[in-house]
């Protein structure tokens, strides 16, 4: 039977699921906020190490000024009401991606960080401003100025995910079978899989299922 360390989700469908039930996108968002808890419950039942949260790509600053504002707005008051909460429980958050935002997000980001640094039970790499493309340009310029080689070990180094196994298992829900710029270097082995469901529609049992099906799949890496 596989063992799950690390599993990465793109929590794709928000804003579908807001316009057919809230007639409104952003409703959308505030309900997916609540699958983000269930999931990272039901990740510490199932004795999860890391879990990676793609919340807000490079690509996504091309949506409308109201929308952004208010993820950005979500994105804060679930770290203000929540930190401690998560920090006693042991969770480590940690923010992968460039943390270029107001001020007032940067210093909560790094205050939520801070507070949770030496949690150990669950660690969450909360997707923010990241894309794969952004990260792997930024560890070849890292390792252009240390001098040092072109290989396997220093690439994953110089990642945001650097000290981080690599996910055994990605998801995505949302029905759109895409990657999105999302983790491409440390995916390359992962097992995928697309669900039907939109984000917020996702539960536990949903969650179970595929963590089911991954413990019993074949894993190869290259050998028979
Ligand atoms: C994913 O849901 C969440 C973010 C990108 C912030 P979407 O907002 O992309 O939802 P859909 O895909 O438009 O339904
Ligand atoms: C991917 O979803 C990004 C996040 C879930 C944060 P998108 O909705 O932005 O992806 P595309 O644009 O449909 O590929
Ligand atoms: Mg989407």
């Amino acid at each position: 039977m596989n063992s799950v360390k690390h599993v990465a989700i793109i929590m794709d469908g928000n804003g579908r699921w807001g316009i057919k039930n809230k007639k409104s996108r952003n409703l959308g968002h505030k309900e997916g906020l609540k699958t983000v808890e269930k999931i990272i419950k039901s990740s510490i039942k199932n004795k999860i190490r890391y879990l990676t949260l793609y919340a807000f790509s490079t690509e996504n600053w091309k949506r409308p000024k109201k929308e952004i504002n208010f993820l950005f707005n979500l994105l804060e008051s679930f770290l203000v009401n929540k930190i401690s909460e998560l920090n006693k429980q042991n969770i480590k958050l940690k923010i992968i991606g460039k943390k270029k935002f107001s001020k007032k997000i940067n210093i909560l980001l790094n205050k939520s960080e801070k507070q949770t640094f030496k949690n150990k039970k669950l660690q969450i790499n909360l997707a923010l401003n990241y894309g794969s493309k952004s990260e792997l340009i930024n560890a070849f310029n890292l390792i252009k100025i240390n001098k040092v080689k072109i290989n396997e070990k220093n690439i994953s180094k110089y990642l945001f995910t650097s000290n981080i196994p690599d996910p055994d298992l990605l998801i995505r829900t949302g029905s759109t079978q895409r990657l999105s710029n999302f983790l491409l270097w440390q995916i390359a082995y992962s097992e995928i899989f697309f669900e039907k469901k939109l984000w917020p529609d996702f539960n536990e049992n949903d969650y179970n299922k595929i963590i089911d099906k991954f413990y019993n799949i074949k894993r190869n890496f290259g050998n028979i």
